[in-house]
C-alpha cells in the first residue's frame, strides 16, 4: 500500500509515519511537508533511511508539485498538513485559510483527478464548538466553531465531504480530541508547560484554569485514523476521542507533581478570545468499526512528561528565534489577569 501522508514532519503526521512503518512491512510512504515552524524532520531521524520511506518538501496548497504525486499513484492520503494553533489563527489567520482549507482542496482536486482508495481528512473536535456539561459530540451534530482555526478546519472537513457527495472520491473525515504524545511543538499546553519548567520558567494559564479537553494519546488517534482507512465507509465522519476528560488545571497539576516544582510558577494570564470551555466526544461510531483506545491516561501523560524531560535536544533548539518573539507577544506582553 503506497500513503501520502500530508503534515508528516508536525506532531502526530510524523507519529502516524511511524505507526505504519512499525505496523505494515510492506508500506511505502511520501511524507509531503512545507517545514513551517511546526515542521521538524528531527521527529523522523530514527527512520529517515528507511527504503520505505520518502520526504518531499512542499506545499500542499501547490496544485503542480501535488499532481506530480497523485500522478505516481497513491493509495491512500491522509491529510494532517494544516496551520493548527488557534492563538496563532487568532492573530493572523490568513494561513489557516490557505493551507486548511484552499490547501485541502488542491488535495481533493488531485484525488479526484487521478483517483485513490482512501482520502482521509484529519479533522478536529474543535469543529463543534464549546459543549455544554452532561452532552458529548456526535458526528451528525451542526458544527459551530467559533475561532479561525476551527472554522477553516470546519470548512476544510466539509469541503472533503462534497467530494464524496459529488464526485464519489472515497474520502472519510475523522474528528480526534487533544492528542498527547511525543514530538509534539512546545506552543501546546503540555510541551509547552513541561519545558517551562524545565528551564524554571513560569507557565501561563489561560483564565481561570477550568476549561475541559478530552485527552487522547497521539497513537491511539494513530490507530483511529488506521482503522477508519480499512472499515470505514465512504463519506462518513468518525470521531475519535480518548474517554479523558480533564479540567486544564487537572493537567498543569500533574505536570507540576511530577516535576516536583512549586505553585509560585503558575501564572493565570488573560483568557484566550472565544475560548470554548469544553469539547468532549462520542467516539462510539468508531468503537463499532473496531477500534478502542488503548493508552492509560494517567500513566502515559506521565511517560509523555518524562520523554520531553529525557529529550531536552529535541526541545532546546526550538525554543529559540521565532519562538521567543510569539512567546514574548502571546504571554509575556499579555496582561496578568489574578
Ligand atoms: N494536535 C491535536 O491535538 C489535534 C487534535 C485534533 C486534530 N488535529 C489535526 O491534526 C493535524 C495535525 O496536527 P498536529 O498537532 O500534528 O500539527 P502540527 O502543527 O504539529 O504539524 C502540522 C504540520 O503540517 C505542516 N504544514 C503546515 N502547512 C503546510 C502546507 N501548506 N503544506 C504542507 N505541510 C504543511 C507543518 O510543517 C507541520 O509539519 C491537523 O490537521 C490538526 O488540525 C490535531
Amino acid at each position: 500500500m503506497k500513503y501520502l501522508v500530508t503534515g508528516g514532519a508536525g506532531f502526530i503526521g510524523s507519529n502516524f509515519v511511524h505507526y505504519l512503518l512499525d505496523n505494515y512491512k510492506d508500506c511505502q510512504v511520501i511524507n509531503l511537508d512545507k517545514l513551517t515552524y511546526a515542521g521538524n524532520l528531527d521527529n523522523l531521524k530514527d527512520i529517515e533511511n528507511d527504503p520505505r520511506y520518502s520526504f518531499v518538501k512542499g506545499d500542499i496548497a501547490d496544485p503542480e508539485l501535488v499532481n506530480k504525486i497523485f500522478k505516481d499513484g497513491i493509495d491512500v492520503a491522509v491529510n494532517f498538513a494544516a496551520e493548527t494553533h488557534v492563538d496563532r489563527s487568532i492573530g493572523d489567520p490568513a494561513d489557516f485559510i490557505t493551507t486548511d482549507v484552499f490547501g485541502t482542496y488542491v488535495l481533493l482536486e488531485a484525488a479526484r483527478v487521478y483517483g485513490l482508495k482512501k482520502f482521509i481528512q484529519i479533522s478536529t473536535d474543535e469543529v463543534y464548538g464549546t459543549i455544554e456539561i452532561g452532552k458529548s459530540s456526535v458526528e451528525t451534530d451542526q458544527l459551530l466553531p467559533r475561532n479561525p482555526y476551527s472554522a477553516s478546519k470546519s470548512g476544510a472537513d466539509r469541503l472533503a465531504y462534497s467530494y464524496f457527495a459529488t464526485y464519489e472520491v472515497p474520502v472519510c473525515v475523522t474528528r480526534a480530541s487533544n492528542n498527547y504524545g511525543f514530538y509534539q511543538y512546545p506552543e501546546k499546553l503540555v510541551p509547552l508547560f513541561v519545558t517551562n519548567l524545565l528551564e524554571e520558567k513560569p507557565v501561563p494559564i489561560y483564565g481561570d484554569g477550568k476549561n475541559i479537553r478530552d485527552w487522547l494519546h497521539v497513537m491511539d488517534h494513530c490507530s483511529g485514523v488506521d482503522c477508519v482507512i480499512n472499515n470505514g465507509i465512504n463519506g462518513e465522519v468518525y470521531n475519535i476521542g480518548g474517554g479523558n476528560e480533564r479540567e486544564n488545571i487537572e493537567v498543569v497539576n500533574i505536570i507540576f507533581d511530577q516535576l516536583k516544582k512549586p505553585d509560585s510558577l503558575k501564572t493565570y494570564v488573560k483568557d484566550r478570545m472565544g475560548h470554548d470551555r469544553r469539547y468532549s466526544l462520542c467516539s462510539d461510531k468508531t468503537m463499532a468499526l473496531g477500534w478502542q483506545p488503548s493508552h492509560k491516561f494517567e500513566e502515559c501523560i506521565r511517560e509523555t512528561i518524562d520523554w520531553y524531560v529525557n529529550n531536552k535536544w529535541w526541545w532546546e533548539k526550538i525554543k529559540s528565534g521565532e519562538y521567543l518573539e510569539y512567546y514574548k507577544k502571546q504571554y509575556v506582553d499579555r496582561e496578568i489577569a489574578e
